[in-house]
């Protein structure tokens, strides 16, 4: 058998060891030529390659080799179809394998907390379940050819302002449930190479020497037996890092940190067996990557663009359709656009299309389609163009004004508008976080008199995060695009025209106004702290449970068909865990072909603890011809349906009645059904500081306390009172069962509470 890098771990002296837990420059890692320990490469990622081969940098300002630029994750994800996804991450996997890159920097799966963030483009979705099951397909992919993923960025980190020194301060409920929830389903489910650390702090503790986020969590907990790579620059103090359980610190190259690791095993502040662990998962990496055969390209250029245009087309959601008269006077959905119509293709958008986000995940695209091309090549002469405004906020007012009027007139004398507006570069990007969710007003002053001039108007939005939609009321036709890639303006036409029929759904809620948002108020936090004072309640978690209403809430995507639900039916797999399966059949009611998203949502009445009325639980997408009825078969993890219990320290499943509802959005419930589970009882040890309620809900001690509270001294703790046992038992359940033996009379003195403590938990530990 031949040799691997991981087999010459043995023959490495301690600084040795240590020069491969940091870079040797901006993207990789340190060769031992002498051990034959290659270097290798790691780089961006998310939605493309971006390998850079001169002037290297990380804040995507320097170009790179071409490389396809698929959909971006805001987009992506509103496909809601792991099986989409797997094959974006085969394609990236592909292009990374021939440019002979070992590592790909994402998918990036933090949760989207507030739409201000500045790489909420990057980003999968406000909930958790979404994100793990897209990021899952997306490492699943990549990784088939050979390549690793790197997923980032772990954790919380939900925000650029002061990104390197905030700290996310979140109770351990919130972590477990929702921000660490995706991780953990990526981890588990599809075995990263690496995970990247993020820069920030939580609860006061950087992610990047977090020894309970990267060895007690992702480690001991999840069984992650990769890498975890810093984000770049995230490393304060190398020999900590280590001691955490990071391996690789990024980039290299800038200080000697192998030295400061070596200084640390030698002063006693650092295990020589913590950089031998980190040491050995570096060359386990090295010969993952060693392992997979040479690819050679070129690249097929066409193909994956193809899949880019097919991804993008997927990814499109179509907020609404209303009907408005036609040429004949007949009432009829606006979209799809009637090819035998006069166009008038308003806005800059639509010529220059704005389909990726700045920063480090900037590709330099193969190539560009934008929808004015794609357009004129459908229609040739029946789609004009007028820009309408310019990007430029320089610009001065008389040349927006003359800009607005050529548009405007352009559109009145066409049969049908269609308005590309967005958010630009300069608007939202990594490094920075927005200020307010409005489109800029040149482009809302566009849409009003293009309005106003012909009500056959169809918005199509490009932005890489959520923009207010004032004008929703009034537009009869609005397609949120997200950022589509580089085919994204073909798939927008193919859209528009209804060559593609769009199947695409909101993986976060548009709200009606920033203040309606979860995070308003503390966010981006102040004086390097931000509180996740919302808690669990995020996204539309938050909008249900304080019955906000929404401008399109999260799940929400039409169709030019329409689907009818049958009635679902819930078996319980497994009823300790929880598994369920849930099947519902869903016919095709229109006269086109098309998917639908089906999505499962889960609540449970009366918790023991807070909880959202529902929350999503599975989904998938079905394609279904005109007509066609199919049973759709979703399973929902038990472990999906457990809490977060702070006490136990770990996940459980409450028993009781849970209540399945689905539908095609989250306030598109069509059928429901209820499930019963038996859980888990949690009986926690009991203690002097266990309340009386506590104690009284415990199987072994309650019978004993309440024979003993019943004989207590009227008007004292634990006696009867004349108005009923019950209200006394009420008054009494918060109170301390210690403290009981401080009042005369009860017959529980200390000793008598100490021996039913241990009565109970000797009873109870089993
Ligand atoms: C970003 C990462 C990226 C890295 C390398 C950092 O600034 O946060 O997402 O992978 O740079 O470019």
């Amino acid at each position: 058998m031949t040799e691997t890098p991981r087999d010459r771990l043995s023959q490495l002296t301690l600084e040795q060891k240590a020069t491969l837990l940091s870079g040797t420059d901006f993207w990789s890692t340190r060769a031992l030529p002498g051990h034959n320990i290659p270097s290798i490469m790691l780089t961006d990622g998310p939605h493309g390659l971006r390998k850079q081969s001169a002037a290297s940098d990380h804040l995507g300002l320097n170009d790179s080799v071409p490389a396809t630029c698929f959909p971006p994750a805001a987009g992506l994800s509103s496909s809601f179809d792991p099986e989409l996804a797997e094959r974006v991450g085969v394609a990236l996997g592909l292009e990374s394998a021939i440019e002979d890159v070992a590592v790909i920097l994402g998918p990036g799966i933090n949760i989207k907390r507030s739409p201000l963030c500045g790489r909420n483009f990057e980003y999968v979705s406000e909930d958790p379940i979404v994100a793990g099951e897209i990021g899952a397909a997306l490492v699943r992919g990549i990784q088939s050819q050979g390549v690793g993923a790197s997923v980032k960025h772990f954790a919380v980190n939900n925000q650029e302002s002061d990104r390197h020194r905030v700290s996310a301060d979140a109770d351990e409920r919130t972590l477990r449930e929702i921000y660490l929830r995706g991780f953990q389903r990526v981890v588990t489910d599809a075995s990263p190479w690496t995970v990247m650390c993020s820069y920030n702090l939580i609860n006061g503790v950087p992610a990047a020497a977090n020894h309970w986020l990267l060895t007690e969590v992702l480690r001991e907990q999840w069984g992650f037996g990769g890498v975890v790579v810093s984000d770049w620059g995230a490393v304060d103090d190398p020999a900590a890092s280590v001691a955490a359980g990071l391996d690789l610190e990024m980039p290299g190259g800038g200080r000697d940190s192998a030295g400061a690791i070596a200084a640390a095993v030698a002063g006693g502040g650092l295990a020589a067996a913590d950089v031998d662990t980190a040491a050995a998962r570096m060359l386990d990496l090295v010969t993952k990557a060693e392992a997979r055969p040479a690819v050679e390209g070129p690249l097929d250029v066409d193909a994956h663009h193809a899949l880019a245009r097919e991804a993008a087309g997927r990814s499109i959601v179509l907020l609404q359709n209303e009907s408005v008269a036609d040429s004949d006077g007949l009432q009829r959905p606006l979209l799809p656009l009637d090819t035998a119509s006069s166009i008038a293709v308003i806005g800059e958008f639509a010529r220059s299309p704005r389909f990726q986000g700045g920063g480090s995940s900037h590709i330099n695209p193969t190539r560009v389609d934008s929808a004015l091309d794609a357009l004129t090549e459908a229609l040739g002469g029946g789609a004009q163009f007028a820009p309408g405004f310019a990007f430029d906020a320089a610009v001065p007012a008389e040349e927006q004004a003359r800009l607005r009027d050529e548009a405007v007139a352009l559109a009145a004398a066409q049969d049908v508008a269609v308005v590309f507006l967005g958010l630009t570069d300069d608007e939202e990007s990594e490094g920075f976080d927005r200020t307010h969710i409005d489109l800029s007003p040149a482009q809302l002053t566009l849409l009003d008199a293009v309005l106003e001039a012909n009500p056959r108007t169809v918005v199509v939005l490009s932005n890489g995060a959520v923009v207010r939609l004032p004008f929703a009321g009034r537009v009869p036709a609005i397609l949120e695009t997200w950022l589509l890639g580089q085919a994204g303006g073909s798939a927008v036409a193919d859209v528009l025209l209804g060559r593609v029929n769009p199947s695409g759904c909101l993986a976060e809620t548009i709200p009606q106004r920033l203040e309606d948002t979860p995070a308003f108020g503390n966010f981006p936090g102040e004086h390097q702290h931000v509180n996740y004072g919302e808690g669990i309640f995020v996204g539309y978690r938050w909008y249900d449970a304080r019955q906000i209403e929404v401008a399109y809430p999260f799940g929400h995507g039409l169709s030019y068909t329409s689907f009818a639900y049958g009635d679902v039916s819930v078996q319980v797999a497994d009823p300790t865990s929880g598994d369920l399966i849930v099947t519902v059949p869903v016919t095709n009611t229109g006269a086109s072909d098309g998917r639908e998203v089906v999505q499962v949502y889960v609540g449970r009445a009366d918790s023991a603890v807070q909880r959202a009325p529902r929350e999503l639980k599975a989904f998938a997408s079905a394609q279904l011809a005109a007509g066609e009825t199919r049973e759709v078969v979703l399973h929902v993890r038990g472990e999906d349906l457990a809490y977060w219990d702070t006490r136990a320290g770990r996940f459980v499943v409450e028993p009781g009645e849970y209540l399945v509802e689905v539908g095609a959005s989250s306030r598109d419930l069509r059928t429901q059904a209820t499930a019963e589970l038996v859980g888990e009882h949690l009986t926690l040890p009991l203690t002097f500081e266990s309340t009386v309620g506590e104690v009284l809900a415990h199987p072994v001690a309650g019978p004993i306390v309440l024979a003993q509270l019943a004989g207590g001294e009227p008007g004292e703790p634990g006696a009867s009172e004349g108005d009923g046992d019950d209200t006394m038992l009420r008054l009494m359940s918060s109170f301390p069962i210690g403290k009981l033996a401080n009042f005369p009379g009860r017959g529980l003195d200390a000793e008598a509470i100490a021996g039913l403590i241990a009565l109970a938990n000797g009873a109870t530990s089993e």
